[in-house]
C-alpha cells in the first residue's frame, strides 16, 4: 500500500517537471529577445558600470568591482537574472551601490539575449 502511493507520488512529481520544462521552454520561444535591442538597453545602462568582457578597459575608472557582463552566462544561468531584473535588481558594495532598474519583460528578453551572445563571444575566445 505505502510502496503504491510512493509510485504515485514520483510520478506525479515528473510529470509535473515535465510539464514544468515544456511551459519554460515555450516561453523561452515566446520571450526570445531581441539582440540588438538588448545592446542598446545594455549600453544605455549597465555598460556605463559593467565591461562586456573580462580584461576589457573599464568604462567608469571609479567602478572598479563590477564583473563583466560575459561573465554572468559563464558563472550561473542568465534565467537567474531574468527574475532579478523583473524584481528591481539592486547589488550594493560597500561604497557603491547599484541603481534600482525596472524593465519590461520584453526589454529584459532583449537584455538577456544580447548578454547570452556575449557570453558565448567569450567561451569561444577562451576555446570552451
Ligand atoms: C552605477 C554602476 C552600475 C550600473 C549602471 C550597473 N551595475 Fe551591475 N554592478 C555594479 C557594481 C559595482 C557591481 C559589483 C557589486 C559588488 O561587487 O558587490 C555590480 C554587480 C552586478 C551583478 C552581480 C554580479 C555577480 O557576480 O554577482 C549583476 C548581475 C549586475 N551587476 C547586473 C547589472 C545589469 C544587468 C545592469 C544593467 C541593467 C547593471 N548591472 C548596471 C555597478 C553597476
Amino acid at each position: 500500500m505505502q510502496k503504491i502511493s510512493l509510485v504515485i507520488l514520483v510520478t506525479g512529481i515528473v510529470a509535473a517537471g515535465m510539464w514544468g520544462i515544456g511551459d519554460y521552454m515555450s516561453r523561452k520561444g515566446e520571450e526570445h529577445g531581441d539582440v540588438s535591442r538588448g545592446q542598446s538597453i545594455a549600453e544605455q545602462t549597465c555598460l556605463k558600470c559593467h565591461t562586456k568582457f573580462a580584461g576589457d578597459p573599464l568604462p567608469d575608472p571609479t567602478v572598479t568591482s563590477a564583473p563583466a557582463l560575459a561573465s554572468f552566462g559563464q558563472r550561473w544561468p542568465l534565467e537567474n537574472l531574468e527574475e532579478a531584473l523583473a524584481e528591481g535588481i539592486t547589488v550594493s558594495h560597500d561604497n557603491m551601490t547599484m541603481p534600482e532598474f525596472s524593465f519590461t519583460p520584453e526589454s529584459i528578453a532583449d537584455l538577456l539575449s544580447y548578454m547570452e551572445t556575449l557570453t558565448r563571444e567569450a567561451d569561444a575566445k577562451s576555446g570552451q
